[in-house]
C-alpha cells in the first residue's frame, strides 16, 4: 500500500484507535491532523510524516471547519478523512424507556453530527484533489438489539453506516469512497471496564470465533486497507472487524 505525499483528518485522534491508525498513517510517510476533545497524546509517531493536533469538540462546526481547512492549508491539501470520535456511556446510556434524553442529544451528537461535520467541510477538500477517502466508525452493535441496552449508542451507530453510503453515492462521480468499519470489543481507553479484569477480558474474548478481544492495530490495519489503492473498488460497504463474531447466527 502506498500512501506517499497523502494528507489524513483523524476525528478522534486521542482515542485508542484513531491514534494508532494515524500513527500507521504517519509511519508511511502520511502528513497526519488530528483533532480531539482530549490534550496531545505523548506518543504520537515521531514521523516520516508530519502531524498537527488540534485539541477541541468535534460537535461544534466553527472548529471542525476551522481544523480541516488548516489541516487542507498546512500540508497543502486533504486525501483521507477518518472518523473515530465517539462515546459509550455505560453508566448513563440506557433503554430509552428509562434514560435521560439529554444524555441521547449528547452521544447522538459527538457519534452522528461530528460525522456529519467533519464531511460537510472535508469533501471539498477532497474534491479539489481530484478524489480521495473516508474510513468512518460503526459497532457491531448497530446491527442488532443488545444486553446490557445502550439505545442511544446502537441508534448513533446505526446512522453513521446509512450516512456512509448515501456519502458513497453522492461523491463516487467525484472519486471519492466512504466506507464504515464495525469493530467488535477493542481493547482501548473506551474499554478501560477491561483494562486491569483479565477475567472480563477471557469472558468477553470467549464469545469471539478468533479467541480474543480485538486491539487498535487490528483496526488500523483494516483501516489503511480501505484508505489505500488496494480498495479502489469498494465504497459503501460496512466491513466488520470483530474476530468472527457477527458470522455467528
Ligand atoms: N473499543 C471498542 O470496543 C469499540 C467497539 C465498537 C466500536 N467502537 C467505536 O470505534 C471508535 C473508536 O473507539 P475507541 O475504542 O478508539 O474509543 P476511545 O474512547 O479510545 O476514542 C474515542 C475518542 O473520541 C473522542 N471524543 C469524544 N467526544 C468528542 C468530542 N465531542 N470532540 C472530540 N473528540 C471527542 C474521545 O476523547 C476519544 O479520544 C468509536 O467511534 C467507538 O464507538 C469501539
Amino acid at each position: 500500500m502506498s500512501f506517499s505525499g497523502k494528507v489524513a483528518f483523524v476525528a478522534g485522534g486521542g482515542g485508542g484507535m484513531g491514534l494508532a491508525i494515524g500513527n500507521a498513517l504517519i509511519a508511511h510517510g502520511v502528513h497526519v491532523a488530528f483533532a480531539d476533545v482530549k490534550p496531545t497524546p505523548m506518543d504520537i509517531a515521531p514521523g516520516p510524516g508530519n502531524h498537527l493536533y488540534f485539541e477541541g469538540d468535534l460537535t461544534d462546526d466553527g472548529f471542525v471547519k476551522g481544523a480541516i481547512d488548516s489541516t487542507a492549508s498546512g500540508f497543502g491539501g486533504l486525501d483521507y478523512l477518518i472518523n473515530t470520535a465517539g462515546v459509550l456511556w455505560f453508566d448513563r446510556d440506557k433503554s430509552v424507556t428509562e434514560m435521560d434524553m439529554d444524555v441521547w442529544d449528547q452521544v447522538m451528537a459527538i457519534n452522528v453530527k461530528s460525522f456529519a461535520l467533519t464531511a460537510r467541510h472535508a469533501v471539498p477538500h477532497l474534491k479539489r484533489r481530484g478524489g480521495g477517502a473516508m474510513v468512518h466508525f460503526s459497532s457491531i452493535d448497530a446491527t442488532g438489539g443488545d444486553t446490557p441496552t445502550q439505545d442511544a449508542y446502537g441508534a448513533s451507530k446505526a446512522a453513521v453506516i446509512r450516512l456512509a453510503k448515501s456519502l458513497a453515492i453522492q461523491f463516487a462521480g467525484d472519486n471519492i469512497r466512504s466506507n464504515v468499519i464495525l469493530p467488535g470489543g477493542t481493547l482501548s481507553p473506551m474499554q478501560e471496564r477491561w483494562a486491569d479484569d483479565k477475567d472480563a477480558q477471557d469472558r468477553a474474548a470467549g464469545f469471539v470465533p478468533l479467541g480474543r478481544l480485538g486491539t487498535t492495530d487490528d483496526m488500523a490495519d483494516a483501516c489503511l486497507f480501505l484508505l489505500s489503492d488496494a480498495a479502489r473498488y469498494i465504497t459503501g460497504v460496512e466491513l466488520p472487524v470483530d474476530g468472527g463474531i457477527t458470522a455467528h447466527v
